[in-house]
């Protein structure tokens, strides 16, 4: 009989997410921070976005709201019911982000990915770096928010480190990046900048700060050559 590793938490996690998701079902709360890429997005408009961990669909909103195409892509089933029933145009797709993304190669201009690609291992959150980069089309952009560190609020510093930065929470596991972790991984995209921000949500989950990582990666390169 195999045996899950010790650091995957990926399906027992999802009866969390699905809990998680059946609590906000509804319009999302309004996050602006994809406001401060909208020329970044705007020169991309007629390339398809996705959003990967879209939960109930905060950033699905947003860019519904100012007319982009947008797959929203969970492994929630409860979060992309909550997309289907409250954003009007939506478009959804089932993703397991353990495994390789079920879309082919410089298949998007974006792909926006809030608070969703700090859950994973090492060699998981590389692979998924990688399936990212591949899923882009050259000049494609990945913006994301990660963990840092430093988000005290919500977890870094607690709970037992199954690896460096990685840490079991009971049911499911986080990462917490410094700036060495966003470049080493987010760095084999391309082009990297990054900065650290705190955000609040007008959601009672998110009332205090959360310490986070912005990252924009610009895929470099043609399709997908080797790094
Ligand atoms: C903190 S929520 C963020 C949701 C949304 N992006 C937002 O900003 O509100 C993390 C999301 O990642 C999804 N997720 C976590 N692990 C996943 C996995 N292995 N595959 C696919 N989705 C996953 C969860 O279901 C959840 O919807």
């Amino acid at each position: 009989m195999s045996r899950a590793r010790a650091t995957d938490f990926g399906d027992a996690a999802i009866g969390m997410w699905d809990g998680w998701s059946r609590a906000r079902a509804g319009i999302p709360a309004n996050d602006p921070w994809l406001d401060q890429f909208n020329a970044d997005l705007e020169a991309r408009r007629d390339q398809p976005i996705l959003d990967l961990g879209c939960g109930t669909g905060a950033d699905t909103r947003w860019l519904l709201e100012r007319g982009y195409g947008v797959l929203s892509a969970d492994y929630s089933r409860e979060a992309l019911r909550s997309v289907d029933e409250h954003l009007p145009g939506s478009k959804m797709a089932w993703v397991y982000m353990r495994r390789p993304l079920p879309f082919k190669a410089d298949a998007f201009g974006a792909v926006v990915s809030s608070m969703a690609l700090h859950y994973f291992d090492e060699a998981t959150t590389h692979a998924l770096t990688d399936e990212n980069r591949r899923i882009l089309m050259p000049g494609g952009i990945l913006l994301a928010r990660v963990s840092s560190v430093n988000d005290v609020n919500y977890g870094a510093g607690s709970g037992r480190e199954v690896e460096p930065g990685y840490f079991d929470h009971g049911g499911y596991a986080q990462r917490y990046l410094s700036e060495h972790d966003v470049r080493r991984f987010f760095g084999r995209i391309g082009n990297l900048h990054f900065f650290e921000d705190a955000m609040t949500r007008p959601e009672p989950y998110y009332s205090r700060p959360k310490v986070m990582w912005t990252i924009r990666a610009e895929k470099a390169g043609t399709a997908n050559e080797s790094l």
